[in-house]
């Protein structure tokens, strides 16, 4: 996808060396270049300089090019950087000061409220829902249907979400209301996180006025929730009845704006994610006929055609490996920032505190000292006596340290569960005349990907057969 120039600009400033990366255009710097071909830029900014100075208009944002340095940041020297800049900022505005928006002060006050939430004995709880959810939806598909890959795989990420999140009337609403209208705000909350001013979004445009019907229909069920699970009074054994019955080390308890914002961010954090992964999945199965017999043939042999449970997971490793590459490869969060705090040193060089860094999974995942042939699809190069510390530093789908993802291995029980459900009935077919594009939007999505869905003939669920003869 990528050509790969080394960054070439060399320049002397405050006694340390800066390297520019090249092609800045007047005014604009490298805005219009990233915004073009996002992918393709970051990864010509790789392979020389630990860290490269972009500019976008008179701001300088610093792109950390180097497992080990973007590890400094994440994880070791964590406590000199935090989440902002420009894109946390128009993030904190739309969707809150959740987990995943709140600076460094909040996080630590609410990441132990909200982990245990995500601990192995509830995520077990949680698989049936998971299960269950992935066989509603494809239970609905006509042999022979195009589907739009996307949007079926946040249908079940959505559901997942919210029947794990929440119960009752109010919740069977909210979980309605956010199928339908979580498409909508986050295709158009991506562009409002990009568009820095508020005046584009107050006027009175068709895609404005969709937001703010889909933002206040969301806004309106989860509070509804919210209000059922404070009537009930006693929490359920779900994220919604943690939520409201978590104390913070004082013993007091998230207010209803604060279980809004957490609410807000997981379906922001958790769908989108999830589903696109599950989408990239599909989309290499239908790429490469080996890898799909061998996936069909693993899971045939385990589950003899009947639904997966949880405890099946432990013995799918090859699917595993499957789904950890398609993380490697297409990384649903290909692009992430932190803001310094204090003054830094980085890659040898000094930085003072506000310095915003940008560092991309998606490059680190094609670094070649980790990942030889990087562009190569793999799963095997995740067998466990091939994963070192080179691999284990550069592959961070979920990010890393402190702030990595609370729904890491959620995320990959969901996928898994509903990849072995979908499979086990279905064969997802390519379409030869659809062009799929990476696009950088909140994720890495794979526009244009539309496949034909083909149930598996009863007789061979179970045996491989139609896999084989294909
Ligand atoms: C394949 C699926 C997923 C991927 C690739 C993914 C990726 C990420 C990444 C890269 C971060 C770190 C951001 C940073 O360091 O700035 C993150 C944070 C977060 N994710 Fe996920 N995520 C996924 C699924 C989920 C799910 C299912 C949930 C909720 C159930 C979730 C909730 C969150 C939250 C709340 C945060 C903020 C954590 C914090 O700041 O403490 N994610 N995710």
């Amino acid at each position: 996808m990528a050509s790969c120039p080394r960054p070439t600009v060399a320049a002397t400033r405050e006694g340390t060396t800066t390297v520019r990366a090249p092609g800045a255009l007047p005014l604009v710097g490298h805005t219009v270049r990233l915004a073009r071909d996002p992918l393709g830029f970051l990864q010509a900014r790789h392979g020389g300089a630990p860290v490269v100075e972009l500019r976008f208009g008179t701001g300088r944002v610093q792109l950390l090019t180097r497992p080990d340095v973007v590890r400094e940041v994440l994880v070791t020297g964590h406590r000199s950087y935090d989440k902002g800049g420009p894109i946390i900022e128009g993030a904190r505005t739309l969707f809150g000061n959740g987990l995943g928006t709140c600076p460094r002060e909040q996080h630590r006050r609410q990441r132990p409220m909200l982990q245990p939430a995500f601990r192995p004995s509830r995520l077990a709880g949680y698989s049936p829902t998971m299960q269950l959810c992935a066989e509603e939806i494809a239970g609905k598909w006509q042999d022979g249907q195009v589907l739009d890959v996307g949007r079926q795989m946040n249908r079940i990420a959505a559901r997942v979400l919210m029947r794990t999140l929440a119960s009752g009337d109010a919740a069977s609403t909210a979980v309605r209301q956010v199928e339908e209208f979580l498409p909508t705000l986050m295709s158009t909350a991506f562009r409002r996180v990009a568009v820095p001013w508020a005046w584009p979004h107050e006027l009175p445009l068709p895609s404005n006025r969709r937001y703010r019907r889909a933002d206040t229909a969301v806004r309106a069920s989860i509070d509804a929730t919210i209000a059922e699970y404070r009537r009930a009074g006693a929490p359920g054994d779900d994220l919604l009845g943690h939520l409201v019955g978590a104390r913070d080390e004082a013993g007091t308890e998230l207010s209803d704006q604060e279980i809004h914002d957490q609410i807000k961010i997981m379906l922001i954090a958790g769908i989108e994610t999830t589903a696109t992964a599950l989408s990239w999945t599909f989309h290499v199965l239908g790429r490469q006929p080996e890898i799909e017999r061998r996936v069909y043939a693993e899971l045939d042999a385990e589950l003899d055609g009947r639904p997966p449970t949880g405890d099946d997971l432990a013995r799918l490793p090859y699917l595993t490996r499957v789904l950890t590459e398609t993380l490697r490869v297409y990384p649903t969060v290909p692009l992430l920032s932190r803001v310094a705090t204090a003054d830094v040193a980085l890659g040898g060089r000094e930085f003072p505190a506000g310095t915003e860094f940008f560092f991309s999974p998606y490059c680190l995942h094609r670094d070649p000292g980790a990942f030889p042939e990087p562009e190569r699809f793999d799963p095997d190069r995740w067998l466990s006596e091939r994963v070192g510390a080179a691999q284990r530093l550069a592959f961070i789908p979920w990010g890393a340290g402190p702030r990595k993802c609370i729904g890491d291995t959620y995320s990959l029980i969901e996928a898994s569960l509903a990849l072995a459900t979908i499979l086990t009935t279905w064969r997802l077919r390519p379409i030869a005349t659809a062009k799929v594009t990476p696009t950088v939007r909140f994720s890495l999505h794979p526009t244009g990907l539309r496949m034909t869905a083909e149930r598996r003939p009863a007789r061979h669920r179970g045996s491989g057969l139609d896999i084989e003869a294909a």
